[in-house]
């Protein structure tokens, strides 16, 4: 028997299902976007471990930096005797973060903490207890965050009830538009609707937070029109309501620019990342305004490893990597190479219903009929499954399961692209059959 199938023996007598599995892989060694497993298999990584690699597996900065911290100390708790790294960071994406107005960060340990900590803040800082999430988004798996999350199976289904005061919206899915409207027709009436829902669903004046994600991940990749979020920015401010958005897989480069709302032109009053500016240490980040980010007492914000140093001298490395060492260009220009692959894969490709994003954060999403729009939820199942069995890690999303999404480390070389969206490419046709 293979060591493979021994561990995967393992994992099923010891590990519960609930933890899932894409691939049935166990990794020995990852290097860019390269992943090679114990039975020394190549895998190209479209995948980025969910978004989490834009600097790629084991950069050599982002390990010199963790060894070093590791050399020194590597846990004090924040909270208990302070660190240098910590504030450092602290200070530079408040410098980074969009918006001409002082702002604040503190540390979590994934995106879900970041989003309840982002809730927190923004339910002190108005005194207000709603929250308006919207369809298709995801948050996270903790209470707060699988409240604030859409899609029922595999997130909430069972796991009631849930926190309460959450609203939820629709959202500007153009390609499947809630509204039964088009883009630019429509006047984006999806953001307006905004102040028609303080009136059937939650008040303004109870409404504490609006938390988008402005791409949405988990949710099909889905990416709304420029006027957008300037105007739900806008109806938001009138009404004294704070706007959070949820960078943590749209964060860090990923679309092109540092935070993925720049593409917008809008100043969030609360960001949250996590995933990929940390190089794959467990670190999330809320950053906000000063004066709302300042308001909760002391000791109400916090964690027992929230910021660890660790992860703040990775994260820091990640920003050297991304913003000194010319990332943020590389993205830009690995996004223009995707858009054409796929644009004219889709030219070919019956499946491809749309394509759509920012930068290199681009989605298929697969339809059986282009007319009717009918979700081929089982063709990217199978497109995932292939992909793997060609040596192409890559994943599906949306509530349909029929998006197939690019999340690869920023630093693949061109050749490994270019082999990774041949494999794509052959699969949908395959699919497509
Ligand atoms: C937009 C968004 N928010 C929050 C989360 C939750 O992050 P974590 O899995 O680190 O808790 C995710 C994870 O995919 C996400 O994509």
């Amino acid at each position: 028997m293979s060591r493979t199938k021994e561990l995967l023996q393992m994992r099923n007598q010891h590990v519960p299902q609930g933890p899932f599995n894409i691939t049935p892989s166990f990794i020995k060694e990852a290097r860019g976007a390269l992943m090679i497993d114990i039975e020394g298999r190549e895998l190209i990584d479209f995948a980025g471990g969910i978004g989490v690699n834009n600097v790629g597996h084991c950069h050599p900065k982002v390990v010199a930096a963790i060894k070093d911290q590791a050399d020194h100390f590597i846990h004090t708790c924040f909270h208990v005797a302070m660190y240098e790294s910590y504030v450092e960071l602290a200070a530079r994406l408040n410098a980074l973060a969009p918006g001409d107005f002082d702002k604040m960060t503190m540390f979590a340990n994934s995106g879900a903490e970041a989003v309840e900590n982002a809730v927190k803040v923004a339910r002190y800082a108005t005194g207000r207890p709603a929250v308006i999430a919207f369809e298709n988004g995801f948050h996270g798996r903790t209470l707060m965050g699988m409240t604030l999350t859409s899609k029922i199976k595999p997130y909430k289904l069972g796991f009631g009830p849930f926190a309460p005061e959450v609203y939820r919206m629709p959202y500007a899915y153009c390609y499947r538009c809630p509204f039964g409207l088009k883009y630019p027709s429509c006047d984006v009436a999806c953001a307006d609707y905004l102040e028609e829902f303080f009136i059937g669903n939650v008040a303004a004046e109870a409404t504490a937070a609006v938390i988008a994600e402005p791409i949405q991940g988990e949710g099909g990749f889905v990416t709304p029109p420029p006027e957008y979020f300037p105007k739900l920015a806008a109806i938001c401010k009138k009404y004294g309501i704070a706007l959070i958005i949820d960078e943590v897989q749209s964060g860090a480069a990923r679309t092109g620019k540092f935070f993925a709302i720049e593409h917008w032109g809008v100043a969030p009053d609360i960001i949250t990342l996590a995933k990929s500016f940390a190089g794959g240490m467990p670190l999330s980040a809320v950053i906000g305004r000063a004066d709302m980010m300042n308001k909760p007492h002391v000791g109400g914000l916090g964690g027992t490893y929230s910021g660890n140093p660790i992860c703040c001298r990775a994260a820091l490395a990640v920003l050297e990597v991304i913003l000194e060492d010319g990332l943020l260009r590389r993205s830009a220009e690995l996004g223009e190479i995707l858009s054409k692959r796929f644009a004219a894969m889709a030219e070919k490709v019956e499946l491809i219903g749309e394509v759509r994003g920012k930068g290199p954060m681009l989605g298929l999403e697969l339809v059986t009929d282009r007319e009717k729009k009918t979700p081929a939820t089982d063709q990217a199942k199978k497109v995932v499954q292939r992909c793997f069995e060609k040596g192409l890690v890559v994943l599906a999303c949306g509530n349909f399961g029929n998006v197939i999404r690019t999340l690869m480390p920023l630093v693949i070389t061109d050749e490994q692209l270019d082999k990774g969206l041949s494999i794509l490419e052959e699969t949908l046709v395959e699919a497509s059959r």
